[in-house]
């Protein structure tokens, strides 16, 4: 067993060890019940061949034919069932350790894969292992066992005859094989064109504006045709494999029962053999076809289990990229109170990227303060914050809360202090309340205490949402995100704002909330954000990017960055004075504003 196979056994399928030894019991009983119906008919025919005086022995085989056919029902249905309910078992505990792990992983590496990759994986793989576990194992089990009784039973009828029968069976065998090697490529084949062929259509489907726009239709639909077509084929010569499968092996059965007839028949003559025995070899070598059959597809889904093993693993088992793991304690506590941060030589490359998103920042914010962060465009605003929230982790000794190294600190517990705000937020498919109160587990209720209602109700009117709320069917339950209400782009800022804000912390990090919102609504929100008023108390240490200069003018330091590097580094009434690009966009934006 190779050592994915072995450690998924291991890990997941261990734990029902009971159930599937009273399972393997269950499919000795039925296969060694199965095996002896007939040599009780042969008994039958037999007593019959002896005419009226084998009557009672006739009828009492039929009887037993009869009661054995009951018993090997409810012994095959419990088989069934002790094999399944494992089956089941592991795909759920295997998806709900999928889940919890990919929620773990950094951002770096989930951002290796396309959100459908993840979904199948967790969707299509893990189903895969289900199988495996379950109707696999069953198979596995039922193949070996029933080979092994059937096979002893003829050879107990007639050795000589059984070796005979067990050619042209070999012979099927070796085509099976082969038929069903091509049958695994074609389905490697169809699982590559179709996933193409989905990601294809998906990307149309999104660009179906662009599409109508250019008036791409028929190209478009051409190409469709093409790639169709040739998973058509693949699929074609699929069903044409499928189809030359059983008939080989209906072939091979054919086979032998002729020579049972060939061989058997003047052995019956000869007397060294009853009729009896003869029908129960025929039906014998039925017992031994139907596992074959079964076996060829049980490989395919062995080899497709363990493809479907190496996607999972791949997201079950490549370490969680978190440098306090990598150490034996779980790491420190993060900072209750609004912390000071120092930036020391902080430098930032990502994967794939030859240049540096940020290069040598270093700068020094005392506890409570704003430091306000601008920069064109790619100037690695947006990194900054990434880092202090830990999206990205830093290299060591370069960032520092109250003289801890930020890589020390137990990630969960900061990042439950730590409230990033993001440029481009994300609103899942839920109501605007559960989108704003997002991290409150106490929320996931459908009900809201009186203390949610009113932290909702201030956060609401501070982000100047109360108004929108009016247009919305539902008020706070009005569903929003992909599948609900579409909210505009200011709309969807000031909510994200809200849930910012709803949940308060330490340090709050702010990307670019503002660029959306009115001048009004902006000098609300910069004075709440100064007397703390909008997390409830205590004033964070905040880091607020905007492209606006307007919103940086009461920051205590502002941070100029020009491709990643520190352009300047001071008082904004003093950056306004000094010759540079935030003097330039201030004297533009004063402009503008007045304009
Ligand atoms: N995930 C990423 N992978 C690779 N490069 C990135 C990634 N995110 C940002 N960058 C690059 O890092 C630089 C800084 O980006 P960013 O921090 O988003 O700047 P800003 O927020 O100031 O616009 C840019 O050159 C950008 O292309
Ligand atoms: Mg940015």
């Amino acid at each position: 067993m190779d050592a994915p196979l072995a450690r998924f056994v291991r890990r997941y399928m261990k734990p029902w060890a009971a159930w599937y030894v009273l399972g393997l019991l269950a499919l000795i009983a039925t296969n060694a019940i199965s095996v002896a119906i007939p040599v009780q008919l042969a008994h039958g025919i037999d007593a019959l061949a002896h005419g009226a005086g084998g009557q009672g022995a006739v009828l009492q085989a039929a009887l037993t034919v009869g009661v054995m056919g009951v018993v090997v029902i409810g012994v095959r249905t419990a088989s069934r069932v002790l094999f399944f309910t494992p089956g089941r078992h592991v795909e759920a505990a295997v998806k709900r350790d999928l889940f919890d792990t990919t929620l773990r992983h950094q951002p770096s590496f989930l951002h290796r894969y396309e959100t459908g990759d993840l979904f199948s994986r967790i969707g299509n793989d893990v189903n895969m292992l289900r199988l495996l576990a379950g109707f696999g194992v069953l198979q596995i089990a039922n193949t070996v066992i029933a080979l092994g009784f059937a096979v002893a039973q003829m050879t107990a009828l007639d050795p000589t005859l059984t070796l005979w029968l067990a050619l042209p069976l070999a012979i099927a065998l070796g085509v099976v094989q082969l038929i069903i090697q091509r049958m695994f490529e074609l389905m490697r084949r169809l699982q590559v064109e179709q996933a193409e062929l989905s990601s294809w259509i998906l990307s149309t489907y999104r660009g179906v504006a662009t599409v109508q726009g250019f008036a791409a239709e028929e190209a478009f639909t051409k190409r469709f045709a093409e790639r169709n077509d040739a998973a058509l084929s693949t699929m074609l010569e699929q069903s044409w494999m499928r189809a030359i499968l059983g008939p080989s092996l209906a072939f091979a059965a054919d086979v032998d029962v002729f020579l049972v007839l060939l061989i058997g028949g003047p052995r019956v003559i000869a007397g060294d053999m009853t009729i009896g025995e003869l029908v129960a070899f025929t039906t014998l070598v039925g017992f031994v076809t139907n596992p074959i059959r079964s076996s060829s597809f049980l490989l395919s889904i062995v080899r497709q289990a363990q493809a479907a093993l190496e996607r999972v693993d791949e997201v079950l088992y490549t370490p969680i990229d978190r440098p306090e793991l990598a150490r034996d304690d779980a790491g420190l506590p993060a900072p209750t109170a609004p912390p000071a941060l120092a930036v020391r030589g902080l430098t930032i490359t990502y994967p794939d990227s030859e240049h540096a998103a940020l290069h040598d920042v270093s700068f020094d914010l005392p506890a409570g303060a704003t430091l306000g962060v601008f920069g064109l465009t790619g100037s690695g605003k947006t990194t900054l914050l990434r880092v202090l929230s830990r999206l990205v982790d830093p290299p060591a000794g370069t960032v520092h809360l109250d003289g801890v190294d930020l890589r020390d600190l137990d990630l969960d517990d900061w990042r439950s202090r730590a409230t990033l705000v993001a440029q481009r937020p994300f609103l899942f498919s839920e109501s605007l309340a559960h989108n704003i109160l997002m991290d409150d587990p106490e929320a996931a209720a459908t009900s809201f205490s009186a203390d949610h209602a009113a932290r909702l109700g201030q956060v609401l009117d501070l982000c100047q949402l109360t108004p929108d709320l009016q247009a919305m069917p539902d008020g706070t339950d009005t569903r929003v995100g992909e599948a609900g209400v579409r909210l505009s782009g200011g709309q969807r800022q000031r909510t994200a704002l809200a849930r910012g804000f709803a949940r308060g912390g330490v340090l709050l990090l702010l990307d670019d909330v503002m660029s959306a919102v009115d001048h009004a609504t902006e000098k609300q929100l910069l004075g709440a954000l100064r007397s703390g008023s909008a997390v409830g108390g205590t004033r964070p240490t905040t880091v607020l990017v905007a492209n606006r200069v307007s919103a940086l003018q009461h920051a205590d330091l502002v941070l100029v960055l020009e491709e990643g590097r520190v352009a300047a580094l001071d008082r904004p009434e003093v950056l306004r004075d000094m010759p540079g690009l935030y003097r330039d966009t201030w004297i533009r934006q004063q402009g503008e504003d007045a304009a």
